[in-house]
């Protein structure tokens, strides 16, 4: 292929070249005699700078004149410069509009989330979604080699099926010719087959969910991985997981440092997925969350009512700061360089306020609901986050009671009425990321629970041939993909975590 310009990330063996580049103008700013250009192409970001002097008054009025998002050709010379985004700076000696924009709806004023969303499709060119998506993919990949890597051979389930895997109450139903379809809600029935055929198999795919919820965790459309392995029971299958996960954050830690940087991750927080991951009954998750049980010295409702304190503290603090800032700019006695600095950090001090005040206004909430704790129920997003912030890696409860939990999971043989299913929650108060355990293999049992879920037998007859002919113990999970981008990247929604969102009240763009 014969291609005649250099994308941005190949600046670093073009140094001191003249090379051309195509991209986008991010961004523009201009002074007597000089315009810097923000550029991008996909593949990175580079400051340009245009000289009067160089290119003549003709270009460089095209290059003052060039709006937000209009896209450009330029020439010039790599020259290596520490202090840009991507260690680069091109010296521009000519530059064409390939076409020029319109005015551009996303300023650098702050906008709302609503108006973000709405514009999805123009939002994605953005820095920060840049990075969410670099590091999507950077997860993909990981993802892929990891199985590749271990023996796995991935094989893709089917979107329409006939049958519910994970409860009828969160199916989409749609029309199959004279038949009722539903969208997938987890491939892993058809993995339990293909597992059976392959060995070690893992899906990739899109699942839906009809769920009525609006949390900052919920999809109504997500990607999710599901392997499923033959000859595995649950602790090798949490072998597994642990591996797994360990494997995607560390290929996002070595090969997403740019990105990372972008997103102001703080990695020492990731880093912690070296060490092993905490496995914790259920039983005893409970009592941890009803602080009836101290985990490496800390209580959990101690933790709450003293990091509540502090919070509270820090409150007042900067209060006391933003409003003695806004008091010298007011007095008129700060130069100019100063009344900026102030308002500089006054923006963050408000940035920083508004964290505190969301952790103020929850953990009385964390508080409750820890307290309030039923033995026997399925964790909420509130009993997640207060068992999480007593670890500092992910950790794995398994052992869950039968009744909350999916029709195939495999009764536990030494603890009666509770199940071999494992969740794996991350940290920083990010939840369930990984669903997944042991799966029932008697026949029996298995036509029970699904009688008692009130599942439709005949939908279910192909996958109970899966133990009628040569039935063996296996195990498997399924991984969120926008879960673990979610925290990787320290989201503030899930839905930033996917190109195009799908979720109750958001169907475009
Ligand atoms: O825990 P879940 O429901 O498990 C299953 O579907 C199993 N069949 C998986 C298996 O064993 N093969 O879903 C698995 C994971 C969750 O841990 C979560 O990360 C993600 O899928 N997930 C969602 N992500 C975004 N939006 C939603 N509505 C999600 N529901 C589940
Ligand atoms: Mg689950």
């Amino acid at each position: 292929m014969k291609q005649n310009w250099t994308y941005l990330a190949q600046l670093a063996a073009n140094e001191g070249k003249e090379i051309t580049l195509k991209g986008w103008v991010q961004n523009r700013r201009d002074s007597k005699g000089i315009v810097f250009i923000i550029l991008r192409d996909g593949t990175g970001f580079a400051q340009c700078v245009v000289l009067e002097e160089t290119v003549g008054e003709a270009m460089f009025d095209e290059a003052k004149r060039l709006s937000l998002e209009t896209s450009v050709e330029l020439t010039g010379t790599i020259r290596k410069d520490e202090k840009q985004l991507g260690g680069f700076e091109v010296q521009v000696s000519s530059l064409k509009v390939i076409t020029p924009a319109e005015e551009y709806p996303i300023g650098k004023k702050e906008h709302g989330v609503d108006f973000l969303m709405d514009r999805r499709h123009l939002w994605l060119r953005s820095k920060r979604q840049w990075a969410i998506m670099r590091i999507r993919n950077e997860i993909i990949f990981a993802i892929h080699n990891f199985f590749q890597q271990n023996g796995f051979v991935q094989m893709d389930a089917p979107i329409f099926t006939g049958n519910a895997c994970e409860g009828t109450s969160t199916l989409f139903e749609t029309e199959f010719f004279e038949d009722t379809a539903y969208l997938s809600q987890s491939g892993q029935l058809y993995g339990e087959a293909m597992a059976m055929a392959m060995g070690k198999i893992y899906t990739f795919g899109p699942t839906f969910r009809a769920e009525k919820s609006k949390t900052r965790r919920h999809l109504s459309e997500f990607w999710m991985i599901e392997p499923e392995m033959a000859f595995y029971d649950l602790d090798m299958t949490m072998d597994l997981i642990e591996e797994f996960i360990r494997f995607v954050v560390t290929a996002v830690l070595k090969n997403c440092k740019d990105e990372l940087a972008v997103l102001e991750r703080d990695v020492t927080k990731l880093e912690t997925v070296i060490k092993p991951f905490p496995r914790i009954a259920y039983k005893d998750a409970v009592q941890m969350i009803r602080g009836e049980k101290d985990v490496n010295g800390m209580n959990s409702i101690k933790t709450l009512e003293g990091d509540l304190a502090i919070v509270k503290n820090k409150i007042e603090e900067i209060k006391t700061d933003i409003t003695s800032r806004e008091e010298k700019i007011k007095s008129g006695a700060l130069k100019k360089g100063e009344i900026a600095f102030n308002e500089q950090k006054i923006q963050q001090q408000k940035a920083a306020l508004r964290e505190l005040e969301e952790e103020e206004r929850n953990i009385p909430q964390w508080l409750e609901s820890a307290k309030n704790f039923v033995p026997g129920d399925d964790f909420g997003g509130s009993d997640e986050t207060v068992l999480t912030r007593l670890f500092n890696t992910p950790i794995m409860v398994y052992n869950w009671p039968k009744a909350i939990k999916a029709f195939y999971m495999k009764e536990a043989d030494d603890d009666k009425g509770y199940v071999r299913g494992v969740d794996i929650l991350a940290p920083e108060g990010y939840g369930e990321i990984v669903g997944g355990g042991q799966r029932e293999t008697d026949m029996q049992v298995l036509v029970d629970a699904i009688h008692h879920h009130q599942l439709p037998m005949e939908a279910f007859e192909w996958y109970l041939d899966l133990r009628r002919y040569g039935s063996v113990q296996h195990s498997g999970f399924g991984l969120g993909l926008e879960r673990i981008i979610c925290w990787v990247c320290k989201l503030p929604h899930v839905r930033e975590a996917i190109p195009f969102p799908r979720m109750m009240g958001r169907l475009l763009p």
